[in-house]
């Protein structure tokens, strides 16, 4: 395929593998998606490729994310960063469950379609479907021409450069400012205030900074993956903005190093997978600094309640867990995109360790193009 044509010919600048190598570059990666595009005098910002007006943006009364795995995950979180910023309700869905269950196309819906590739063959299926009914379909996508970029009406690169691991990160990062950049433009259409616009362009401008000082605790990061590799299964869990992360991570450890992982909002322990919860079970607990702090405290007592061993992802030091990666704090509608990166050092620490094939894991392909 033209990725592993690609993948020979890229300068592995010192990284052993290109998943180390892509999420090294995850601090130039975002600040090349915001480059040429923050507007200071109006606080908001410019998609060129868009194609929908200010007065069709006015229009809009729900929006719709359709994709697959890594990217489903993003517009996970870019459904949230759109109902926050812009107030209008979103959500994404599996564009392969979408397309299957006869869904209802509505005018008023702006419909979505996220891919690192752009030619997944779900998302691209799901984007022809809805084309065939007359939607509007926006693409956020990062191959320039490739097949779903081609097929939407408009949308946005995500400028993450070339991804060759199976395993997404860096293209994780920048889908979800892009999708920051999509709810500013859109809130700033809407009711978002000048100062608040003026609040998230001050927190994206400093994302890059806090990538790299994330990513410098790269040595604790790989301790803490020794300290944790026994385990049989892991449990990853956050709330409302750290469910998604919390999602993302446990997809991130099972592809590469092929330990069992499950993510749940950590309200939903009680409903059923506390029982699992035994010293060989340990928690990776997403815990921003935000108003849902005290609740997911509350939720590692229940954890350390019944022996479990917790790895908290947090702003500050938890008193609850065994162990915090401390991450710098950002606006709290943008501090999931610096939660999940720790533990994609994490997985691929873990992964190492473990002897996996890192770039490449067993059954899996780097663009799905069959169904
Ligand atoms: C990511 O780590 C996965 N390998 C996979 O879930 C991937 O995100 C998914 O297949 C979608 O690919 P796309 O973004 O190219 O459409």
């Amino acid at each position: 395929t033209t990725v592993e044509w690609e993948a020979e010919s890229y300068d592995m600048g010192g990284h052993d593998t290109y998943m180390h190598k892509e999420i090294f570059e995850q601090a130039d990666a975002v600040d090349r998606v915001l480059r040429g595009r923050i507007d200071d005098r109006f606080s908001t910002v410019h998609l060129g490729g868009l194609n929908l007006d200010a007065r069709e943006a006015r229009g809009v009364r729900r929006i719709k994310i359709l994709g697959c795995g890594t990217s489903y995950h993003a517009g996970q979180i870019g459904a949230q960063l759109i109902e926050e910023l812009a107030r209008i309700p979103a959500d994404a869905e599996p564009a392969s469950e979408f397309r299957y269950r006869n869904p209802v196309v509505d005018p008023d819906t702006l419909y979505v379609a996220v891919s690192q590739s752009g030619e997944t063959y779900d998302v691209l299926a799901a984007v022809q479907e809805l084309k065939r009914k007359g939607a509007r379909v926006l693409g956020v996508v990062n191959v320039v021409g490739s097949a779903i970029a081609r097929e939407a009406d408009g949308g946005t690169y995500v400028h993450a450069g070339p991804e060759v691991c199976v395993v997404s990160t860096k293209c994780f990062t920048n889908t979800v400012v892009a999708f920051a950049l999509l709810a500013l433009h859109l809130g700033r259409i809407r009711d978002l205030s000048v100062a608040d616009g003026k609040r998230i362009i001050d927190g994206l401008r400093r994302l890059p900074e806090q990538i790299s000082e994330i990513l410098a605790g790269e040595d604790e990061i790989k301790r803490l993956a020794a300290e944790y590799a026994d385990a049989k299964s892991m449990m990853f869990i956050g709330r409302v903005r750290g469910y998604p992360v919390a999602r993302e991570a446990s997809l991130k450890l099972k592809e590469v190093s092929y330990i069992h992982a499950e993510a749940y909002p950590a309200s939903e322990l009680k409903h059923g997978p506390l029982a699992l919860i035994e010293p060989a079970m340990p928690t990776v607990a997403i815990v921003p600094d935000d108003d849902l702090l005290e609740k997911n405290r509350a939720a590692m007592e229940e954890i350390k309640a019944r022996s479990g061993r917790i790895l908290a992802v947090a702003h500050q030091a938890q008193e609850k867990a065994d162990h915090t990666i401390v991450v710098p704090k950002n606006e709290n509608e943008l501090d999931p995109i610096l939660m999940g990166i720790p533990l994609q050092l994490f997985a691929y620490h873990t992964a190492l360790a473990m002897g996996r094939d890192i770039d490449k894991p067993r059954n899996l392909a780097k663009s799905v193009t069959v169904e």
